[in-house]
């Protein structure tokens, strides 16, 4: 049986779980494909929601809202990672064709079968533990040495649910929470990288250029692409165990794959499989953004280039500050977009239409130049002026706009 396609246009519909800021950013992206993304959200209020036309409201955990929104629809993929695999095997039996698959989807959703499927793959990763008994806790983390990083093999994300664990009895404390947990070294990081990948069905593979992300608190704050001093070679291996992985665990769509960077290299440290904050700056840094790319893919599409567009790209996430309290005397944030257009008229705003809280992902901005540590600068102080209404000295405002 063909692929269902849209009646009026004949074009294919993609039917994306989730409805936050990736599946916003995926909707714009399809739009210039002539298509139009259908999305599942919790609630109307969601980034997606706020903008697709074809907008379903249901739990991601409920498998008939999951036949809702795949009915009709071309091929069914993820905003993220929290869809029960029982439900899309089910799915995948009804003749839904789900992206990635459920197979593929469980390493980036279980942070303990990655470890496996990584070991079983021969490709490198922190020394790590499956731990369920304080003893075999205990007994790695003398092997390996104390504090050791403890995580929850499932749920977590921006660091939630990955702790640093000095002793016994904290893990002890995660054990009454947790029936299995992950036990890693605690690895000497030098820096956090990622890979950016696309893999369809057909079995094409485009990398990006590896990317350095850099963290506040477990939440990424800034992307530099490509990463700054990484010497050719490296670089070249990343990309390279990117494609292997990607071919390995099957995936289709776009996949992220964390890196470490230490003084001997580079160690996997988890996969997201789906557009991917780390590729944020691909919309105007690369030929192909992720979110065109992750659409091209999950449709067997051939891939576009991913050739970065300017030497150097820069990413900073707009967190909520100072200025989304609700004591907040300074300037409103529409004078804070005005002031950001008129003090940086090359850097590109992406502004999520979330509501303002302190601490959350509200939108993010790009830069793009020559040089990396300008450019870097000028995105980080765009950023925080949005997201603080602080004036970084070095880019002053003048007294009248
Ligand atoms: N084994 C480790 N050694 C050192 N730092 C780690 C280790 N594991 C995780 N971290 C730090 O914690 C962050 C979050 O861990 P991660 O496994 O990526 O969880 P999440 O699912 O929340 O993204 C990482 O980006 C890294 O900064
Ligand atoms: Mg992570």
């Amino acid at each position: 049986m063909p692929a269902p396609t849209d009646p009026r246009t004949g074009l294919p519909v993609v039917a994306m779980v989730g409805g936050g800021q990736l599946a916003r950013m995926t909707h714009q992206a399809a739009i210039a494909l002539g298509q139009s993304l259908r999305v599942l959200a919790t609630d109307p209020a969601e980034s997606a929601a706020l903008v697709a036309a074809d907008v379903r409201l249901g739990d991601h955990r409920d498998l008939d809202a999951l036949r809702a929104v795949a009915d009709g629809a071309t091929v069914l993929t993820f905003d993220h990672e929290h869809v029960p695999s029982e439900h899309l095997r089910t799915l995948t039996v009804e003749g839904v064709r789900v992206a990635p698959g459920p197979d593929a989807l469980l390493h980036a959703q279980d942070k303990l079968v990655l470890r496996h499927a990584l070991d079983a793959a021969g490709e490198p990763q922190p020394a790590w533990a499956e731990v369920h008994t304080v003893h075999e806790a205990t007994v790695f983390a003398e092997e390996v040495g104390w504090p050791v990083v403890v995580k929850a093999p499932r749920g977590g994300y921006d660091g939630r649910g990955v702790f640093v664990v000095s002793g016994p009895d904290q893990v002890a404390e995660l054990l009454e929470r947790h029936r299995v947990l992950l036990v890693e070294e605690r690895v000497p990081l030098v820096r956090e990288l990622a890979v950016l990948v696309a893999r369809s069905p057909f079995g094409q593979v485009a990398v990006w250029p590896v990317v350095e992300t850099v963290q506040r608190d477990g939440i990424n704050t800034e992307v530099l692409a490509p990463a700054p001093d990484l010497d050719e070679e490296t670089a070249l291996a990343a990309q390279e165990l990117a494609v292997r992985v990607a071919d390995r665990v099957g995936v289709v769509g776009v996949m992220a794959v964390e890196l470490f960077g230490t003084a001997d290299g580079v160690l996997v440290n988890e996969l997201a499989m789906r557009p991917h904050n780390s590729g944020h700056w691909t919309i105007e840094g690369a030929r192909t953004s992720q979110f065109e790319q992750h659409l091209r893919a999950v449709l067997d599409y051939p891939l576009g280039s991913t050739a970065m567009t300017a030497p150097a790209v820069v990413t900073a996430n707009v967190l909520g500050g100072a200025a989304s309290a609700e004591d907040w005397a300074g300037p409103g944030v529409d004078e804070r977009v005005h002031h950001l257009m008129a003090h940086w008229p090359d850097v590109k705003l992406h502004w999520y239409g979330k509501g303002q809280r302190p601490g959350r992902k509200l939108g993010h901005v790009t830069a793009l130049g020559e040089d990396l540590a300008e450019v870097r600068a000028r995105a980080v102080a765009a950023a925080r002026y949005l997201a603080d209404g602080e004036v970084d000295p070095a880019f002053a405002f003048p007294e009248e706009h």
